[in-house]
């Protein structure tokens, strides 16, 4: 007799959330460079692969990491660093000859969830963020013009919350929401 498998939501998908809690455990050879490629194979409008990445691993290049973790305002200033790779993404809002890529930043937040998503494949989680100096990122790192900071993210195995002040650690163990299905979906017209 067969048995049909119920569908289900993918394993990596379920697991996948944005801790601040991680492990200082090196990232293993090779790891770095599955992530950059799973971006690399991410869908494009008109395959323009409008994204770039400064990434550094703190055991491997320590100046290139200090220098990104320099950029984080705010909290992501006390708990990223001690993740061990960090991660800049930039759009290329701009193509060589000075005209707009319109697709440019959604492209590359898709870069980033495929990214995101061979993280969790691998046992490793990623945090996104927007709170960074993005000045200072694109002076420190020569940044070209068409090409804009979209967010810096951690990457590493979890943590212990109790590694976390205590406004941080509450925020960890409290998963954030989501807007039901109904909300956000329509088989017609908004709201129907
Ligand atoms: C574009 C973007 C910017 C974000 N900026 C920050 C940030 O600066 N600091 C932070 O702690 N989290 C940041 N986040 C993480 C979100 O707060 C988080 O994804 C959201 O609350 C949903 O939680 P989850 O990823 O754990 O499901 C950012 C996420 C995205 C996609």
């Amino acid at each position: 007799m067969t048995t049909l498998n119920q569908p289900r939501l993918s394993a990596l998908v379920e697991a996948r959330y944005s801790p601040r809690a991680f492990a200082p455990t090196a990232l293993p050879d090779g790891y770095a460079a599955l992530l950059l490629e799973a971006a690399r194979r991410a869908p494009s409008g008109g395959n323009a692969q409008p994204w770039r990445f400064v990434y550094a691993e703190k055991t491997r290049h320590p100046e290139v990491f200090d220098k990104l973790a320099e950029t984080l305002t705010g909290n992501n200033r006390i708990w990223a660093p001690t993740a061990p790779m960090l991660v800049a993404a930039f759009a290329q809002d701009l193509n060589a000859e000075g005209k707009p890529i319109g697709s440019a930043r959604y492209d590359c937040g898709a870069a980033l969830a495929w990214l995101t998503v061979q993280a969790q494949e691998l046992g490793l989680y990623v945090h996104q963020m927007g709170g960074f100096d993005r000045q200072n990122l694109v002076e420190a790192f020569a940044v070209p013009q068409g090409f804009v900071p979209v967010t810096i993210s951690a990457v590493g195995y979890l943590g212990h919350p109790d590694s976390l002040p205590e406004d941080l650690r509450e925020r960890e163990l409290s998963r954030t929401g989501r807007k039901p299905l109904a909300e956000i979906a329509f088989t017609g017209s908004f709201n129907s």
